[in-house]
């Protein structure tokens, strides 16, 4: 290391441009002193020994293009959060930081960080008070929180006396990151280091990392979904590496997620925040239909269709109302993209069958069950606990796995998903555990067994859907099954 530094006393600057080599040859779009230019090149030349993968990355970077350098992204001024002396030059110790917060990058990037800071995405990190945190925290373990939850959500960036990230919470490219410079989340989430590239962020695999799985596989559905059926067979064609990428005019094989919820269409610009184009939320127990309301302190909320709405230019939570997105209007914004390849009656059925679903999933199943369960824990038949009683267990994985699952399926077209992961689960769950345990936490408390036929009553029975429970499968549906099989199969082919 001693040897190096030498070397690069004497020799940074020839050395240096040998290193770097394309980008110095690119023109200097960058504005920077003559002092920042020299560091950032000692950076470089350094680093490349040590880690040579990472600086040739950033060598095939649009960055390293347009003469954006290490520097540029880790300069800190000694006493902000996070910043250390890293290195000297001539005899000056460097400040850096490790972290490259999305406050940083608006330095050049402000629209995107705009859009990004109010969004769902920068606030993924502040999951404490949730069920599911109870669950990582207390059931699981928190060491399995860190390495798990927080990989996904992103934890709270800590420091140690240097300044440094602790090994506890770094490294983190959690989507929610908080930041110690008091910024939300890190744009390294889909634009991995240092390539920092578009064309990777546009590829589902990139969302994949988090959005899979049991509780919200939308990578699955994807895949299974004609849309993803095509990317597959296509992705060649998708022209991803295009600077722009507008659907239906530089590529026209299949959409993906980004296209969907992020990219630009003929009528709209790129999006970094994903929830502006949705109009239900599918996460909760019960779906609602969402209307967002944008503050002029670069807030934004989501409420509830039914509650009240504030006016542009009314006051709102302390701040001034700038924008107010209805749920129709998050939905138009999101059927104008499905327009680049589709007719409206098509985007329109694709709507009808979703909405279907969701309404189904909520009034058949999701507020009965919500409803009994109240019910059940203020008269005490259940502890105010959470996940101390299996039955808490079937609920939870019946609308935070189950039921997510269907109205995920049912929204992006993966009709496994909907049906089999689906609501065949839901169904399953509902008739044969949770009312089956809900008898049997009545009896454990009291024994009295009426009470649990009067929730049933109370909350299953005036649903049209549930008939079948209580009077059993109609004849006619058993007869129209009958006939079918044997014009099918021939005459008695059903035992
Ligand atoms: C003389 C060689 C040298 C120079 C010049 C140098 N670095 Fe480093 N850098 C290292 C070494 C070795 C490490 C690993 C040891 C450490 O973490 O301090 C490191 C660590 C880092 C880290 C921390 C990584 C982590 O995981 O915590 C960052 C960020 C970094 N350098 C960026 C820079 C930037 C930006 C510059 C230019 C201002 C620079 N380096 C200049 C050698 C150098
Ligand atoms: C566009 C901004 C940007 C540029 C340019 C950049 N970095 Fe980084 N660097 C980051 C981000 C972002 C991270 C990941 C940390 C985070 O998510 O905040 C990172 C991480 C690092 C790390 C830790 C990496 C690891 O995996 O151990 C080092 C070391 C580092 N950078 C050095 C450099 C060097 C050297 C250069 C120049 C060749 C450079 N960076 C250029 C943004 C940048
Ligand atoms: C000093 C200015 C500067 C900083 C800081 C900076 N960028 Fe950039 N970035 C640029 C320039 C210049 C381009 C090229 C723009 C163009 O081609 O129009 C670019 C391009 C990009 C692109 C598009 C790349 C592609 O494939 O087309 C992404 C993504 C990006 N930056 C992300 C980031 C992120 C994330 C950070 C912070 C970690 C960051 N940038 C920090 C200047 C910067
Ligand atoms: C594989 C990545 C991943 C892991 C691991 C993960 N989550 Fe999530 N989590 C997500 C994604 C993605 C969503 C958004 C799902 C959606 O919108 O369909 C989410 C949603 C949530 C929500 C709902 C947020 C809201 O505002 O409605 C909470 C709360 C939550 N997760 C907490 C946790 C906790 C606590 C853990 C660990 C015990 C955890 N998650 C593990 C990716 C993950
Ligand atoms: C959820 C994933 C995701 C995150 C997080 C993310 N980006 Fe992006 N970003 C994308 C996608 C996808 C594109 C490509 C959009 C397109 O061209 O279709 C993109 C494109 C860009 C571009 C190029 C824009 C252009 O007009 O060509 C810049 C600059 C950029 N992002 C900066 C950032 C910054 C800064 C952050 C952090 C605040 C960030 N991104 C976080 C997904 C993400
Ligand atoms: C063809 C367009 C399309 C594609 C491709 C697509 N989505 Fe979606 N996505 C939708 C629609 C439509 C909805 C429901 C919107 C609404 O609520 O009105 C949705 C909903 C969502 C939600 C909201 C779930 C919630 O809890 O509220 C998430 C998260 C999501 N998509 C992520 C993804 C990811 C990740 C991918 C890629 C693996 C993807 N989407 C691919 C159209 C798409
Ligand atoms: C590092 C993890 C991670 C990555 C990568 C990621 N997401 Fe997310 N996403 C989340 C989490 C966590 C949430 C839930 C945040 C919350 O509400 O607290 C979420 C929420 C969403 C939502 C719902 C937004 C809303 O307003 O309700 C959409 C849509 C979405 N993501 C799309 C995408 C797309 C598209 C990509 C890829 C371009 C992507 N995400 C990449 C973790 C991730
Ligand atoms: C970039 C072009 C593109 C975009 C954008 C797009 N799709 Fe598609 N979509 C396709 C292709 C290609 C297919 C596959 C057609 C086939 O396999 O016959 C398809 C298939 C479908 C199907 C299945 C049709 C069938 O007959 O089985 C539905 C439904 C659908 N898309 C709805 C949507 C919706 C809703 C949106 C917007 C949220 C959307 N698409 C956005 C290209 C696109």
């Amino acid at each position: 290391m001693r040897a190096k530094n030498a070397l690069m006393l004497g020799l940074a600057v020839v050395l240096s441009s040998l290193l770097a080599g394309s980008a110095l040859a690119a023109p200097d779009k960058v504005k920077k002193s003559a002092l920042d230019t020299a560091i950032g090149k000692e950076c470089v030349s350094c680093h490349l020994d040590d880690n040579p993968g990472l600086v040739k990355e950033w060598k095939k970077s649009e960055h390293a293009k347009q003469n954006v350098d290490c520097y540029d992204c880790h300069k800190a001024k000694e006493g902000e959060p996070g910043a250390y002396g890293h290195k000297k030059y001539k005899d000056k110790p460097v400040f850096i930081s490790t972290v490259v917060s999305p406050k940083m990058c608006a330095t050049c990037h402000q629209k995107e960080v705009d859009q990004q800071q109010p969004s769902h995405h920068a606030k993924g990190g502040q999951i404490l008070a949730s069920l599911d945190n109870i669950m990582g925290e207390v059931i699981g373990g928190p060491a399995a929180v860190n390495a798990g939850c927080l990989q996904c959500h992103g934890g709270t960036v800590k420091l140690d006396k240097n300044n440094r990230p602790t090994p506890q919470s770094w490294p983190d490219t959690g989507i929610g990151r908080l930041n110690p410079d008091g910024s939300l989340g890190s744009c390294s989430a889909c634009h991995s280091r240092h390539r920092f590239s578009s064309a990777q962020a546009r590829q589902p695999e990139t969302c994949g990392k988090c959005h899979l799985g049991p509780d919200h596989p939308q990578k699955e559905i994807y895949e299974e979904s004609k849309h993803g059926i095509a990317y597959a067979a296509h992705k060649e064609e998708m022209n991803l590496k295009s600077k722009k990428w507008v659907a239906g005019v530089d590529y026209s094989a299949a959409p993906t997620c980004s296209t969907c919820h992020m990219s630009a269409t003929q009528r709209q610009g790129i999006t970094h925040d994903v929830g502006e184009r949705i109009s239900w939320t599918l996460r909760p127990a019960i779906s609602s239909k969402l209307n967002m309301v944008r503050t002029d302190n670069k807030k934004e909320y989501d409420l509830p269709e039914g509650t009240p709405l504030p006016k542009v230019g009314e006051e709102y939570k302390g701040a001034k109302v700038t924008e107010v997105l209805t749920w129709e209007q998050r939905r138009k914004k999101m059927q104008d993209v499905c327009t680049a390849c589709h007719t409206p009656k098509t985007v329109a059925g694709h709507y009808k069958q979703f909405d279907d679903v969701v309404d189904l999933y909520n009034d058949k199943f999701a507020k009965p069950i919500a409803a009994a369960m109240k019910e059940l824990t203020a008269k005490g038949y259940l502890t105010a606990a959470p996940f101390d009683e299996k039955i808490e267990w079937t609920w939870w994985e019946l609308w935070h796995h189950e039921g997510r699952r269907a109205r995920h399926g049912a929204a992006m077209n993966g009709p496994d998903y909907t049906w089999w992961h689906g609501i065949y689960d839901v169904a399953q769950n509902t008739y044969f555990k949770w009312i089956p345990e809900m008898k049997e936490a009545v009896r454990k408390k009291d024994g009295n067994e009426a009470f649990a036929d009067e929730i049933l009553k109370k909350y299953f029975k005036p649903i049209d859907g549930h008939d079948w429970y209580f009077n059993g499968i109609s004849k006619e549906a058993i007869e129209k099954v009958r006939q079918g099989y044997e014009d099918r199969y021939g005459k008695g082919s059903l035992k």
